[in-house]
């Protein structure tokens, strides 16, 4: 699918497309999955490098992962999608909306960012993707599952910490290398928040250290027509950590979407 293919439509979203957050994959999203309302469908699939996905030949960029995700949507018969990406994935989504602009009916931007990094972030990145290349091993990434968490998830749910450092474990040294590089090297698509051709919503954790409240509100600002939703209590991975609030605040985003489309079907 290309710019071409999908610059004209505009027709309902028939899908929600849900893209992970570094070094995880498709399961992050099993509970809200089974939280959400609509009857559309879902899918949530694993990003270049990351679960079932295999690594991919060539330079690593977020715009390679973004066209996959573009070709597995048209793949699965839909023109319309509405997209949620959560930190990394959100990264995707920007791309997706940028590269395929009609393909997306609405975004929805969970603990991420539009920026690009700074330098000192890009070289960590490449020092990360060396270490874990080199070693043949996860380890040098397990210890960021503590930032991503916030301590009343941690209270409440003591089982995550070792859910997605098990999940972590799972993940091939290869592919956190090329995530890491591909997130280095993308833009800052701040801009393109403005250009999103349906409604947006921007969702924070209250206790996301990673890219807190102050990151979601800029995109906000950039935004056309964007909501913001902050989540009481949620960490980074608020998708998972409290994924009914999560799931409703995607519900609305479908149904804003539907009530932006002239050819919606009656929304409640
Ligand atoms: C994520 O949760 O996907 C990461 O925090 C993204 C990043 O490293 O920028």
């Amino acid at each position: 699918m290309n710019d071409t293919d999908t610059s004209s439509s505009t027709g309902p979203a028939t899908a929600l497309v849900l893209l992970h957050g570094f070094p995880l994959d498709h399961r992050m999203w099993d509970d809200l999955t089974g939280s959400l309302a609509t009857d559309l469908q879902v899918l949530a699939p694993d990003l270049p490098g990351l679960g079932r996905a295999a690594v991919p030949d060539g330079e690593p960029s977020v715009d390679r992962s973004a066209d996959e995700v573009a070709t597995l949507v048209e793949a699965a018969g839909h023109e319309r999608v509405v997209v949620a990406g959560l930190s990394m994935g959100g990264y995707v989504a920007l791309a997706l909306a940028e590269r395929h602009p009609g393909l997306v009916a609405g975004l929805a931007l969970v603990d991420t960012k539009s920026t690009a990094d700074e330098e000192p972030a890009r070289a960590n990145r490449e020092r990360v993707a060396d270490e874990v290349e080199s070693s043949g091993s996860v380890e040098a990434v397990l210890g960021m599952v503590a930032s991503l968490l916030s301590d009343e998830s941690v209270r409440e749910r003591p089982d995550l910490p070792g859910v997605v450092t098990g999940w972590i474990r799972e993940q091939q040294p290869a592919g956190i290398a090329w995530s890491q590089r591909a997130m280095a090297a993308r833009p800052d698509r701040s801009d393109v928040l403005a250009d999103v051709d349906g409604p947006v919503v921007v969702v924070v954790g209250e206790d996301d250290t990673i890219t807190p409240l102050a990151v979601a509100q800029h995109m906000v600002s950039t935004a056309r027509d964007a909501e913001l939703v902050t989540v009481p209590g949620a960490g980074h991975l608020s998708a998972l950590e409290a994924p009914g609030p999560v799931a409703a605040a995607l519900d609305r985003l479908l149904w804003r979407a539907a009530e932006a489309t002239p050819q919606s079907p009656e929304t409640p």
